[in-house]
Formats: C-alpha cells, sequence, structure tokens
C-alpha cells in the first residue's frame, strides 16, 4: 500500500470497535509502547483525566504497579523488546494487563488483548490502537468520533496547505521546532516523529507553557536561527497560554507559523492536529525524494539488538 493510502485509512479506523474491560477496582493505568505506537499513549493520556495514567517508553515497570493497576503494552508489531520486558515484568506484579497489538510476543502473554489488523506502517494504525483505549474508557462520546471523521475525511479531501507548509520547509532546508498548546503537546511530538521517520529529517518538540522555561532563552541566543521553521499548534480557546505565544516572538525576535486547529470537540482538533502533521511530513518526504515507509535504520538496530542478546 502506498503511504497516502495509509493515511486515508486513519479515519476509518476510527470505527474500530474492540474493546477491552476495565475492572472498577482500577486504581492507575499504565501504557507501555515505543515510537508510533507509543504516541497512542501520550496522545490518551493528554485528552482523558479520570484516573492517573503513567507512562512507559523504555524497559522499566513502574514500582506502584499492582493488582488495581491497569497495564496496557501497545506495540504494533508485537515483538518491541522494551514493551514485551515491561509488560512480563507488570505481570509478575499481578497487574491486570492488556496489549493492543496485530500480532507477535504480545499477543500470548496479557490477561487481554485487541487484535488490530496487519499491513500497516505502526505511526499509520494510529486510530486502530487509539480508538479502543478511548472507547474501554468512555474517554470520548460517539458524536466525538463522527466529528473526528468527518474532520479527516477533510483534510484528505485537500491538503494542499499542508503542501505549501512542506514546499517552505524542503526549499529552505528548515529544522521544525514545533511547540504545541495544550491539548497538542503530545501532537507536537507525533509531528517531530513523523518529521523523523516519514521525511528522514531532525525536527524538535516542545509545548507551551512549559518551552518559556527554557527553550526562550535559546530562542533569542541560539546559532543559526534562520535555519528553523517555528510552528505553534493553537486552537484559539486557551488564550492565557496562546497569549505567550505573542510575547515570545516579540521578546525572542522569531516568527511562529501558528497552525489553527478548528473543531468541536477535543478529540476531532487532535485528530485533525494528527493528520495535519501526517500529510504535511508526507509532503515533504516526496519533495526530498524519500520514501516515507521506509524504516530499514530502525529495522536493522532492532535486528542488531537481537543478534547481541543470542
Ligand atoms: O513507526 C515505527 O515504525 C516505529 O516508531 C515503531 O512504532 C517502533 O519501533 C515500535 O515498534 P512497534 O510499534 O512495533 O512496537
Amino acid at each position: 500500500m502506498d503511504f497516502v493510502d495509509e493515511l486515508r485509512l486513519l479515519k476509518d479506523q476510527l470505527a474500530f470497535e474492540h474493546k477491552f474491560s476495565v475492572p472498577k477496582e482500577t486504581k492507575n493505568v499504565v501504557i507501555a509502547g515505543m515510537g508510533g505506537s507509543g504516541i497512542v499513549g501520550k496522545i490518551f493520556a493528554e485528552l482523558y483525566s479520570a484516573l492517573p495514567v503513567y507512562l512507559v517508553d523504555d524497559y522499566s515497570t513502574p514500582g506502584f504497579v499492582n493488582k488495581n493497576t491497569m497495564y496496557i503494552a501497545i506495540s504494533y508489531s508485537g515483538n518491541t523488546e522494551e514493551t514485551v520486558t515491561s509488560l512480563a515484568a507488570a505481570m509478575k506484579k499481578g497487574a491486570n494487563t492488556v496489549a493492543i497489538t496485530s500480532g507477535g510476543k504480545l499477543l500470548d502473554m496479557p490477561h487481554q488483548r485487541v487484535v488490530i489488523p496487519k499491513g500497516l506502517q505502526p505511526r499509520s494504525a494510529l486510530g486502530y490502537m487509539l480508538t479502543p483505549l478511548l472507547k474501554s474508557f468512555n474517554a470520548a462520546p460517539r458524536h466525538e468520533f463522527q466529528e473526528a471523521y468527518a474532520a479527516l475525511a477533510r483534510i484528505d479531501a485537500n491538503h494542499s496547505e499542508e503542501e505549501r507548509i512542506a514546499r517552505e520547509i524542503h526549499e529552505g532546508e528548515k529544522i521544525p521546532v514545533i511547540y504545541g498548546v495544550p491539548p497538542y503537546k503530545a501532537v507536537a511530538y507525533r509531528w517531530k516523529t513523523q518529521f523523523n521517520e516519514n521525511s528522514k529529517i531532525l525536527a524538535y518538540s516542545g509545548s507551551f507553557p512549559e518551552i518559556n522555561h527554557n527553550d526562550t532563552m535559546a530562542l533569542k541566543g541560539t546559532y543559526r536561527k534562520g535555519e528553523f521553521y517555528f510552528i505553534a499548534l493553537v486552537d484559539g480557546r486557551n488564550m492565557a497560554v496562546e497569549r505567550r505565544i505573542g510575547i515570545t516572538e516579540a521578546i525572542t525576535d522569531i516568527k511562529f507559523r501558528r497552525i489553527k486547529i478548528e473543531g468541536q470537540s477535543a478529540l476531532a482538533r487532535v485528530m485533525a492536529a494528527v493528520h495535519i502533521g501526517d500529510y504535511i511530513t508526507y509532503h515533504l518526504a516526496r519533495m526530498r525524494g524519500k520514501d516515507p515507509l521506509d524504516v530499514s535504520v530502525i529495522e536493522e538496530l532492532k535486528e542488531r539488538l537481537q543478534a547481541a542478546r543470542e
């Protein structure tokens, strides 16, 4: 499948109905996952706050994990060693475990599993991995999924603005710096990872207001400011935070390309923001003559790690 076909599938993934059960005794939630699978937990944690959510993106398992923990391992391949290791330790600690995966070792390990379709890049299966979380925790009503579907369909039908942004980055050979205003902190990171994996360029992400306590010094004083392409993800709803952007520009003498995300519900806006980044990074890959599907360096690294263990 062509990468752009994978992008068009995102909206349909929102109709995925598989869920897992969350016992009423659940006191906390741990979500473990790496890369294109790990981003799902980060996005979920920014949308859901009824229970404490702790994210794992390494080999560890938090000390507090016990029988009242809902432990969710997300790995598209099901074989990512960090996630498999973390899940194994959570099982020993008696956690209530579930895997969201298309196959691999994770299929046989936990108490429950949500099996998602194979054949996509993990980062293109975001909807298949996020939807079971949102639906199992009742984190969004049905009409928000419908609104998100419509928002994604609109972007699929017209991504000329995304292409224009990609061209500006490409022609200037810029390094993107993406800052999200809540609830787009995780989305800013998603864009960074999509620039990395799809377009094969380095990128950097952060969030307002946190960057005002550190990056702001560098925005004013760093080397070669002109080599960066500064993006702010905003929606006009969080003015207490958004007001900082103009002040930051004035103090540091840089200009942000504001990307205004439209939509009623947080879910629709977050999904739209994800998809805008998907298309910018896809167009940039095309302009650079790079294959957005190619993750051969990541695969080689995984093979070498496997060989070193045998
Ligand atoms: O997008 C990718 O291919 C990677 O970021 C993978 O998601 C990452 O290496 C983890 O693999 P998996 O998603 O199979 O757990």
